[in-house]
């Protein structure tokens, strides 16, 4: 039987203090994530238990328990208290997907300061920007990350510490301090901050459609929701071997790549690679993984890769998969009921979400290409873009809206008020995306509902890769839009207006394309660039990607009548 069914059989009510209750936890009381991921699994008697099974891209094995997660994230939190950080300043993690990362998340918690993980691909100008609007006071990175942390440094002065965690015999520089996790002084018995419900914990970036990405700020009770929906939608049992592939610089790597599988006591294994089917496919059989939290444009990869691959390895362990991050296709699901026996059951969230709030919980006959429905305790609807009344019919489309009030929701975007305001409209919260509900109740995902390109399941904002392409000589306007692509669903493509006296060419687009992929991320270079006269604009000046995306998607234009004919 399924956790969601054993545990809605016993109480058939739904309410978070349920879970609060499991977790030993009151809402007016003390909760950190940190202690309720290490300390608190060991009280339950499983110091001696696997935590986290590691592996790198050559093959390195490390193996830590409970009780090595708890003592090694109380060392990191005395060491980061001894340097003088305190609680509620912002430190962040840099640093590929090494143990370093998930055990200094909970020391980070321990010490009552906010963890902000980025990934380790950005460019020196992604990092600035996070790093610079969060006002990070630390950031916690690896030698081969250093290089881009020293170019902008400089521009950083709240910036007092960058801690290289493999500095060896390495020269450093100002500023920076070598921390050998394994070689920390101890801290058996480091008293955690006692940080409230409201208390601020993750900080993760997003993008949205104008402006510099926004910084969600997530409190200590998120851990309650997602504790719950670890349980219940990815149906973490005692005996599971549990494996996230996403990264901890986005949201999936830490609430179900970190918190999730740890609150609820579970082994999990973390692959320390990029992308390779056959890597992918021993890593499950070596580690007799059981359920496995994957994403669309990964299983189109192993799709592609064929049956021959699939079958050179044993992969029976495997009983139950998740995927999120973009919509999955019917195909898939049928693919993967043929090569592993079971479906992948979607799952709906965001960053700002902080949980998993609509899915096919394994409770729930999964209908290809559905996302299926809220999560019990979310309050979810489809609105009329005009009125922002839900629709309340069946296979109208409309505005994803969730009623505020769960744990895990987003309690502001640092230091952009507005920017939160904006996202709530006559008592909901608008995710940003368009869906459909059908007669029996689920949600079918139909798009998003602003210019924000979502590739491989990664957002991007075309502000942050328009401002970067004017850095180059020869760009005199820009405008990024998604195109269409059979992998990452979405590739970001630049509409490239160029100054007078400079002519396109293949060697400028090379040059454009390299641009960004080394001050911004590799995600957000543009796979394509096309050179024209003009960009399409509103009177009023204002780009209209619209009309760029639907060449590109072959879509209708839609309404032009604000735009400028020219
Ligand atoms: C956006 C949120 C939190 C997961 C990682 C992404 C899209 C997410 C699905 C899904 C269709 C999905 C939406 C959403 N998205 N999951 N199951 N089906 N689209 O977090 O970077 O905040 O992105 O990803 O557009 O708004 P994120």
């Amino acid at each position: 039987m399924t956790n969601i069914e054993a545990d809605l059989q016993k109480n058939p009510q739904f309410d978070w203090s349920a879970s609060e209750c499991e977790l030993g936890i009151d809402r007016s009381g003390i909760i950190n994530i940190g202690w309720l991921c290490s300390d608190r699994p060991c009280q339950m008697g499983k110091a001696a238990k696997t935590a986290l099974l590691w592996e790198d891209h050559q093959g390195v094995e490390k193996v830590f328990t409970y009780n090595d997660i708890r003592i090694l994230s109380n060392n990191i939190a005395a060491y980061l208290e001894g340097l003088g950080l305190k609680p509620g300043e912002r430190i962040c993690l840099f640093m590929d997907r090494v143990p370093e990362l998930y055990i200094g998340f909970l020391g980070i918690l321990k010490l009552g300061a906010v963890a902000q993980p980025l990934f380790s691909a950005f460019g020196e100008e992604s990092l600035f920007t996070r790093l610079d609007n969060a006002q990070t006071s630390a950031i916690i990175t690896q030698r081969k990350h250093a290089l881009k942390v020293r170019k902008i440094r400089d521009q950083l002065p709240n910036l007092r510490y960058i801690i290289i965690v493999d500095a060896g015999e390495g020269a450093l520089k100002e500023r920076e301090i070598a921390m050998d996790m394994e070689k920390l002084p101890k801290a058996d018995d480091y008293k955690v901050y006692p940080t409230k419900a409201e208390t601020s914990s993750v900080l993760h970036y997003t993008s949205g459609t104008t402006g510099q990405p926004k910084g969600a700020q997530h409190v200590h009770y998120s851990i309650v929701s997602q504790y719950i929906t670890a349980k219940w939608v990815l149906d973490l049992k005692d005996d599971d071997i549990y494996w996230c592939n996403a990264d901890p610089g986005w949201v999936t790597g830490t609430s179900y790549g970190i918190i999730g599988p740890w609150v609820n006591g579970v082994t999990q294994a973390v692959l320390d690679s990029g992308f390779n089917a056959e890597r992918w496919y021993k890593f499950i059989e070596k580690y007799k993984i059981t359920v496995w939290y994957s994403a669309p444009t990964a299983i189109r990869l192993l799709m592609r890769e064929g049956k021959e691959t699939v079958q050179k390895f044993n992969l029976s362990s495997l009983r139950h998969l998740c995927s999120v991050g973009e919509p999955l296709n019917a195909e898939a699901v049928h693919w993967s009921k043929e090569t592993f026996g079971r479906p992948f059951h979607d799952t709906f969230w965001q960053t700002e979400t902080g949980c998993i709030v609509i899915t096919n919980h394994p409770a729930l006959p999964v209908k290809p290409g559905s996302m299926g429905k809220p999560f019990p305790g979310i309050e979810a609807a489809v609105l009329n873009p005009q009125t922002f009344e839900p629709v309340n019919q069946t296979g109208i489309a409309g505005l994803i809206a969730l009623k505020p009030g769960w744990p895990s929701m987003v309690r502001s975007y640092w230091n952009n008020p507005t920017g939160y305001q904006n996202k709530f409209k006559n008592g909901w919260y608008l995710c940003g995306d368009r869906a459909s509900i059908d007669i029996d109740g689920y949600y079918w995902f139909m798009g998003r509902d602003d210019d924000v390109i979502n590739t491989g399941g990664h957002l991007v904002g075309p502000f942050e890769i328009e401002s970067a392409l004017l850095e180059h000589p020869a760009v005199a306007e820009s405008a990024a839009v998604a195109k269409p692509d059979p992998i990452n669903m979405e590739v970001v493509k630049a509409f490239v207006v160029l100054k007078p006296g400079y002519a396109p060419s293949d060697d400028m687009e090379l040059d454009i394309m390299n641009l960004i992929r080394k001050r911004l991320s590799p995600l957000a270079m543009p796979q394509e660039i096309e050179f024209i006269d003009a960009l399409p604009k509103t009177r009023s000046g204002k780009i209209v990607r619209r009309i760029l995306r639907a060449k590109e998607f072959n879509e209708p234009l839609g309404d032009m009548s604000t735009v400028m004919n020219d």
